[in-house]
């Protein structure tokens, strides 16, 4: 079944289920918008402890690397602030805040406890955790959060400090909606946001978040999943993406469900002249970057 036209995920029917596991397909069917949102954070909830093993399979050691470059190419310097959100297990965020060099400031934000969990882990197994200087992401955020509104003791103090040891991975993890941010207009120099842009439930609502939480000449960076333009490349890609990843995803999580929807989700979603129209609509001069000869997809958007 051919998915609608991604972005606004509008409602036209309800979930399917795998056959083989009796889990939703998702990814192929439309999906209310709060029925998506659900499905989304079963779906992370469910991969979480395999994630970083998946992706780095999946995209064969690539995708650190266009995590890497997307930071470059977005000019994402010390003295920064800088808001990852879809954070996930937080791979996106740490190399924001080792560029950073300790000078700045990175907050990780995600709506799934367990791909944050897994975040603040690989931050501890990277450096000394020191959580008594942690960043205060509330400090950014307009009003304390409610008792209960943090995940854990780690989140309201954010996940580490820099008084001693590395301090390159200052990140604030912080459990929240990337459709709507609880931060004042104009408060990041970057927002960035990794491989998360085909699930959110509303796209254009989620895009006209980050952009009002930038600076003027703020630059939001997205990173997806990509669509390589020729016609024979973009359907060897999704075979691969049946065959290769679907494989893959089943013998490192044991599910299937998850990936077919990874499949149909990247199948289905905007062109990257659709998502580049979408950020020029929302006041934002943008630069569309292929990588890896369109595997991946960057797109720089300048607040104008
Ligand atoms: C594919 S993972 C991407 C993780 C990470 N950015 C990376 O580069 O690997 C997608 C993440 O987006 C999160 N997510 C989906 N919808 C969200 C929303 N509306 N607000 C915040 N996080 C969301 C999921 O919980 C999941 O952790």
């Amino acid at each position: 079944m051919v998915l609608p036209p991604v972005g606004d995920w509008r409602s036209r029917s309800g979930s399917r289920s795998d056959p083989a596991s009796g889990q939703p397909t998702g990814g192929g069917v439309a999906l209310q918008d709060g029925e998506k949102r659900s499905f989304v954070q079963r779906l992370f909830t469910s991969i979480a402890p395999r994630y970083d093993r998946f992706n780095r399979l999946a995209s064969c050691g690539l995708d650190q690397r266009w995590r890497s470059e997307a930071i470059r190419l977005g000019d994402v310097r010390p003295g920064q602030r800088v808001l990852d959100v879809c954070a996930g297990t937080g791979d996106l965020a740490i190399l924001c805040a080792r560029r950073q060099e300790g000078q700045g400031i990175v907050v990780g934000m995600d709506l799934n406890a367990q791909m944050l969990s897994w975040a603040r882990r690989k931050q501890r197994q990277q450096r000394p955790f020191d959580a008594a200087h942690g960043l205060r992401p509330w400090a950014l955020a307009q009003g304390r959060p409610e008792r209960g509104e943090a995940e854990s003791k780690d989140d309201e103090v954010g996940a580490t400090g820099s008084a001693r040891g590395d301090p390159h991975l200052d990140v604030a993890w912080l459990l929240g909606d990337a459709e709507a941010l609880p931060f004042a207009e104009a408060t990041f120099d970057r927002v960035t946001i990794g491989f998360s842009t085909r699930n959110l439930s509303d796209l254009t609502g989620g895009l006209r978040e980050m952009v009002r939480v930038l600076r003027p000449n703020g630059r939001l960076i997205i990173l997806e999943t990509g669509r390589p333009s020729h016609p024979l490349m973009w359907m060897g890609y999704q075979l691969f993406l049946w065959t290769f990843v679907r494989a893959m995803g089943l013998m490192v999580t044991g599910q299937l469900w998850p990936f077919t929807y990874f499949a149909r989700s990247v199948r289905a979603f905007l062109t990257p002249q659709q998502l580049t129209e979408r950020l020029q609509r929302l006041a934002t001069q943008v630069q569309y970057v292929p990588l890896s000869h369109g595997l991946a997809s960057l797109f720089l958007a300048t607040k104008s």
